[in-house]
Formats: structure tokens, sequence, C-alpha cells
């Protein structure tokens, strides 16, 4: 019966998509569109997953004890692994069910601050409730999640971040939209001889567009290998790899002390951890230009602000201050 439960729930999930996981990032004044395809579509409410009762509670069928298939995860090799980050301040219930395979699903909770780490190399369906509906996600292999609150106070999970417990997990990622880049390197006044430094680079467009259209030499920093990946492979296509450099390092402990421009797309919370960091490394009159968030403590500092929609009609801002 499980496995007929199973099966037939692999079987809606393959049809409702092979479609992509685009995971958005959202806390106020971010309104990026990622958010799944699968968040809207009616198949993913609670009546039509087998995994949860017509109330959208966890079945039985869910709940059954899985210690036997968890102790396999853990203890497969770590190359595949998957890491879910609870990044909310309060416990999180969801509830895991493995793709193609014939393991049972399983209902966890994740402490705050505390990361699941699945390192079976399965694909996963996550399930938890938001706002009183059921939300489906693909996890996939080898990748990042993060449970955050977003700009509505839902809980939202995100693609990207990363799983280390050794450093502060500044922002998941999403990339800010290139009209946006452009009004922010404008608003630098970047220019061939500058250096632009963009901390938490994603995939790099920000230091990439910097050197093409500008000319500038650009140094961008991310935790997360897959990123730095393709940052290199992107300046490689744009042709300015010898004017940009990619690094995985932390943001944290990164040496900016060349910059003549910093770009961040970060939380608040962030920036405001940054912010003594900037403080010590960076030299008088750098320019720093932040998309969406400002640094708490630097009002004193705030040059120019700007509010631009992008291609979506979605508002943006961009701070800009001078060290
Ligand atoms: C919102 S994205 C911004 C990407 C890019 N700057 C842009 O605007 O398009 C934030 C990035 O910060 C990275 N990140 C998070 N914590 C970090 C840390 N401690 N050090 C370096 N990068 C970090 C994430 O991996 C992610 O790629």
């Amino acid at each position: 019966m499980q496995r007929r439960i199973i099966i037939a729930l692999v079987v809606v999930l393959i049809c409702i998509g092979g479609t992509a996981l685009y995971l958005k990032f959202g806390t106020s004044g971010s309104k990026e569109n990622l958010s799944s395809e699968l968040k809207d579509n009616p198949s993913t409410d609670a009546k039509d997953n087998p995994s949860t009762d017509a109330a959208g509670n966890p079945s039985e069928d869910s709940k059954v004890d899985l210690s036997a298939d968890l102790a396999a995860f853990t203890l497969a090799p770590q190359k595949k692994e998957i890491t879910i980050r609870n990044m909310t301040g309060v416990p999180v219930t969801y509830i895991l069910k493995p793709l193609g395979s014939d393991r049972n699903s399983v209902e966890k909770t994740l402490a705050p601050q505390d990361i699941d780490r699945l390192s079976g190399g399965i694909e996963m369906a996550i399930v938890f409730h938001r706002n009183g509906r059921e939300t489906l996600y693909w996890l996939d292999t080898g990748k990042p999640y993060t449970f955050r609150y977003d700009e509505n106070d839902e809980l939202e999970l995100y693609d990207g971040s990363h799983g280390r417990q050794d450093t502060e997990d500044l922002a998941p990622f999403v990339p800010t939209p290139m009209i946006i880049v452009e009004k922010m390197l404008e608003m630098a006044k970047v220019d061939k001889n500058d250096i632009v430094f963009d901390l938490g680079c994603g995939d790099g467009r920000i230091v990439i567009t910097a050197a093409k259209k500008h000319g500038a030499h650009g140094v961008g920093i991310d935790i997360d290998p897959q990123r730095i990946e393709e940052s290199t492979a992107d300046a490689r296509e744009a042709g300015v790899e010898h004017l940009v450099e990619f690094r995985l390092e932390d943001a944290m402990k990164a040496d900016i002390s060349k910059a003549t421009v910093v770009t961040l797309y970060l939380l608040t919370k962030s920036n405001e951890l940054l912010r003594p960091e900037l403080e010590k490394k960076l030299k008088a009159g750098v320019y720093v230009v932040s998309h969406n968030y400002s640094i708490p403590g630097w009002e004193h500092k705030e040059i120019d602000f700007f509010s631009i929609l992008d291609v979506q009609g979605e508002e943006h801002y961009i701070y800009l201050y001078q060290k």
C-alpha cells in the first residue's frame, strides 16, 4: 500500500512538471520573480497530495518509522549531499519524500540554525506548510537550501546559500536583474580605474558587467563553489577573464582592501554584520552600493538613493554609500 502511494506520488510529481525548481529570495524590498512554478499549482494542494489528509495534515502513511532509511542516508558518502538550513529562528517541520526510490517518506523538525544533511545522493521532494497550504518543492542532490521567511512573513525554502556552520549565511542566491546591475555601476561611477568587489557575487554578473561595459577590474567572492564555477565560465564567455577574478571565500573574512567600489545584494542583517569589516578594511572614499537592503549604522554615509522598476515592473532600491 505504502509503496503504491509513493509510486503514485512520483508519477504525480513527474507530471507536475520536470518543472525546474526556482526558489524565491524575498525579504522586504526583494521582489525577484523566482517562485517555484509548483508553488501555485493546484496539484500541490493537500487534497491532491497523497502525503496529507484532507485537512492538509501529514497522513498516517507519511509518518512511518524511517530510522533505518535515515541511517542509510547519513552513512552514505557526502558528495551529493543536500543541505537544508533553518534561518527562521523557530523550529520548522517538513516531510521528505525520496524520489526514484522505494524509501519511505519521513517527517522531520529542524531546530533554528540547525542543518539537515541528506547524504544519500537521492533527489527528494519536500513538503511543508506555508500559510496553511501545503507547499512542495524538488531538492536536487549536491545543493544547499535554506528555510527563511519571505517578504510576507511566510515560510519559504530558498535555493543556494550554504550548509556550513563555520560561517555566516549572508543570503541565498538570487541574481540582481541586469537593469539594476547597470544602474548600480552607474551610480558608483565605475570606470576602468576601478576595482569592483562583489561580496556574495552569485553568478558574477556585477563584476563581469563592470569589466565588459566599463573596463573595470573586478573580484567576485562567494561561499558557494557552484557560483564560483558559473562566474568563471561566464567571465570566459564574456571575454573578460583577464579583468576579473572569482574567489571561493567567506565574504566576512576576505581581504577587500584593494576595492574602490563594493557591491552588495545581501540581507539587512547581513549588511549589519559586514559593516565592521567594511569599516576596518576599506579605504576612505570607497563607494559601497547595495541592492534593496540598507546598511544599518551607515545612515550618515548614504550619499544617494534610487528606486527603479525591473522589466517585470517590480520596484528595487539602490543605496549608495561612501566610506
Ligand atoms: C542574493 S545573492 C547576490 C548575487 C550577486 N551579488 C547579485 O547581486 O547578482 C547572495 C550571494 O551571497 C552568497 N553568500 C552567502 N553567504 C556568504 C558568505 N558568508 N560569504 C560569501 N558569499 C556568501 C550566496 O552564495 C549568494 O550567491
